[in-house]
């Protein structure tokens, strides 16, 4: 064992930092990957239902359709937006622009404005679609 003297110092964690947009959009970033990876399960219970036959379908739609279900629904789209946005972010990261301070602030700001409009737009869409069959 090492003397005191020669203990280097340990890196601040998570816990330590106050969180700021940028880390908490990292973390999202990652949180929305597998989120949308559960997501995608999800998608083939539905296509396996639909295959299956009206009634398994229709459970399907039920569970879905309730509440608890639509609030999941609402989240799984914003957390597909943000997951998106953030993405595109980092396609213009890859070109090695926008990487000052202010610049990565405001492009930040955009991936979660951008994100809930774009998750409102979908539900308003999606509502209208099925308000007409
Ligand atoms: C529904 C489809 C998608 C799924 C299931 C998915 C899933 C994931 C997962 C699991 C990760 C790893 C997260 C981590 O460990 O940090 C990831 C990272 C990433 N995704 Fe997606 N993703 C999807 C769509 C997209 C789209 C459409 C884009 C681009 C516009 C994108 C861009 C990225 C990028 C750039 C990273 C790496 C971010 C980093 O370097 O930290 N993804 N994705």
């Amino acid at each position: 064992m090492g003397s005191r003297k020669h203990e280097r110092p340990l890196s601040p964690n998570i816990q330590i930092y106050r969180p700021q947009l940028t880390s908490v959009l990292s973390i999202a970033n990652r949180i929305t990957g597998v989120v949308l990876t559960g997501c995608g399960f999800i998608l083939v219970i539905w296509l396996v239902a639909a295959a299956s036959g009206p009634d398994a379908y229709s459970q399907f739609q039920r569970i879905v359709g309730s509440w608890p279900g639509l609030l999941l629904l609402l989240a799984a789209t914003f957390a597909f937006f943000l997951h998106l946005c953030g993405g595109i972010r980092h396609l213009i990261w890859d070109s090695v622009r926008a990487f000052e301070l202010k610049q990565i602030y405001a492009s930040g700001w955009t991936v979660v404005a951008a994100s809930l409009v774009l998750t409102l737009l979908s539900w308003v869409v999606g509502m209208i679609i099925a308000g007409q069959n």
